[in-house]
């Protein structure tokens, strides 16, 4: 398979320009160089799991979109593969955008969004690449154009396929966008998607936006965990969110219901956002041969975007996490091959917070994982702060009697524009017991909220070496036990 100019310059540029392990996070997926953002194609393919995501490699600015790639055997130690796609040619020439991909008669498949101009505008179709695992080969045209759609839809939004396998078929679900400006999920199928003469054929609309929740839904998703259904969001331009669950701009969503099959319909039963963080978006799953459905979203955010200065990337993924469910809500733990790696380093039981700061031997550090048990029945509030510098600081707290989990990212340094505060509904009950897993990887942070019924995300680029304390606070009298774990990786 020949390299176009434009793809041996992307391969050359990361070879040349590849950050060294000591400044990326130790166990979340990075580009080696330049800017991210969704995951792609997230899937299994010869024996290891596979990460495309959204790359420019010249820059830590969104620019002509490129599909990076890197491969794991454990979702935490990654290995950069060369660039896959490079917009170059004439239907993808103003980027390739995000897609799907999947093991399919021995060869990795892959679905992606070629943008190409039209007018003065662009249209948006989907195309198809074939590989072995580090090149592909594109098709010569798209598979599916932005005039195979259902009746009044727009062209230019048309985008973001994700693909499954059903009963010898391959089935790709695209977001499509009506008049009305409101998304709506697109199924289509094609039982030779290989060969570039089958067409593919429209199934169902498989759910539309009613207006509750954004405008246009990116990056959709779909599969069924014991016997539920879940269908994937990413909602852009949510302004006002019908519950406060919600945030404005770009946020994520479950939504989930009973669905028995293509052809039939998808029948909605409950929704739920799937991370309450500042930096969490455009999420994937995909199922591994042990049977566990996986999810990996971008942990960032479109709303705020601030690379600090002279950063050699900008972008990463979040942990990978384990979706289960404790009944009805869909809950998200890391992946357990985390657990293995944790080795105690300190344990303190009984310790008493009133007020505060409380900081605690042994108790600090950029990279860990850490389980916290707070008895709360005498606190009205309880907090961690981490990443504590001179002066800076980055605070999960929850507050007990206005029901808010507030992530206050105000002073935390590292980057100009980094005001942001996030507040939103305690979504699980608390009782007497708050717990609490964080896993900090240098440059994140990641809570999971009474067993991973809530998560919540953000990012942190304050310097790791001068920025690693963590204290503890309250209001009231708060009693906790915790356990804090390196790392072995
Ligand atoms: C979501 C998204 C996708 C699009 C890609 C472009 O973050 O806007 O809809 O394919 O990013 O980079």
């Amino acid at each position: 398979m020949e390299q176009t100019n434009t793809l041996a310059r992307a391969r050359r540029y990361e070879e040349q320009h590849r950050t060294p392990a000591e400044k990326r996070p130790v166990f979340h997926a990075v580009p080696p160089v330049g800017w991210c953002n969704d995951p792609n194609g997230w899937s299994c393919f010869g024996g290891q799991y596979h990460l495309f995501y959204q790359y420019h490699p010249y820059g830590t600015n969104w620019g002509p979109m490129h599909w990076g790639h890197a491969v794991t055997k454990d979702f935490l130690h990654w290995q950069d593969r060369p660039c896959a796609l490079a917009p170059d040619s004439p239907f993808d020439q103003n980027g390739c955008f995000s897609g799907g991909a999947m093991e399919w008669k021995g060869k990795q498949l892959i679905l992606y969004t070629g943008v190409m101009p039209e007018g003065e505008g662009e249209i948006q179709q989907q195309c198809l690449a074939l590989g072995d695992g580090e090149t592909y080969e594109k098709a010569s045209a798209p598979v599916l154009t932005c005039d195979e759609q259902p009746a009044g839809a727009s062209r230019k939004d048309f985008r973001d396929p994700f693909l499954f396998a059903q009963d010898g078929m391959v089935y790709m679900l695209v977001g499509g966008r009506g008049f009305n400006g409101h998304g709506r999920l697109l199924l289509y199928r094609n039982p030779r998607p290989e060969d570039t003469a089958a067409r593919w054929e429209f199934v169902q609309t498989l759910a539309e936006n009613d207006g509750s929740l954004g405008s246009m839904w990116e990056c959709p998703g779909l599969f069924t965990l014991e016997g539920r259904t879940v269908l994937i969001i990413s909602p852009q331009f949510v302004h006002q969110a019908a519950d406060d669950r919600y945030h404005c701009g770009n946020d994520t969503a479950a939504l989930i219901g009973r669905w028995d099959g293509p052809g039939t319909p998808f029948v909605l039963q409950a929704d739920q956002p799937l991370d309450s963080g500042l930096d969490f978006y455009a999420p994937q799953t995909l199922e591994t041969p042990d049977g566990r459905r996986v999810l990996i979203g971008w942990m960032q955010n479109w709303d705020h975007c601030y690379p600090p200065q002279d950063a050699p990337w900008y972008g990463q993924m979040s942990l990978p996490r384990e979706l289960f469910w404790q009944g009805k809500v869909l809950c998200q733990r890391p992946v357990r091959e985390l657990d293995a790696a944790r080795r105690l380093r300190v344990e303190h039981c009984g310790v008493e917070v009133e007020n505060g700061p409380v900081t605690l031997d042994g108790v600090q550090g950029r990279v860990l994982d850490c389980d916290l048990q707070v008895d709360v029945r005498d606190a009205r509030r309880f907090g961690v702060r981490i990443a504590c510098g001179k002066a800076c600081w980055a605070e999960v707290r929850f507050d007990l009697e206005d029901g808010l989990l507030r992530l206050d990212r105000r002073h935390a340094g590292g980057f100009r524009d980094a005001l942001e505060l996030r507040e939103t509904p305690l979504l699980a009950p608390i009782g007497h017991t708050l717990r609490l897993r964080m896993v900090l990887d240098r440059y994140s942070a990641e809570f999971f909220l009474q067993d991973g019924q809530q998560v919540a995300s953000m990012t942190l680029y304050n310097a790791p070496a001068d920025a690693g304390g963590i204290q503890f606070f309250a209001r009231g009298r708060a009693s906790m036990d915790l356990r804090l774990y390196d790392l072995a990786l």
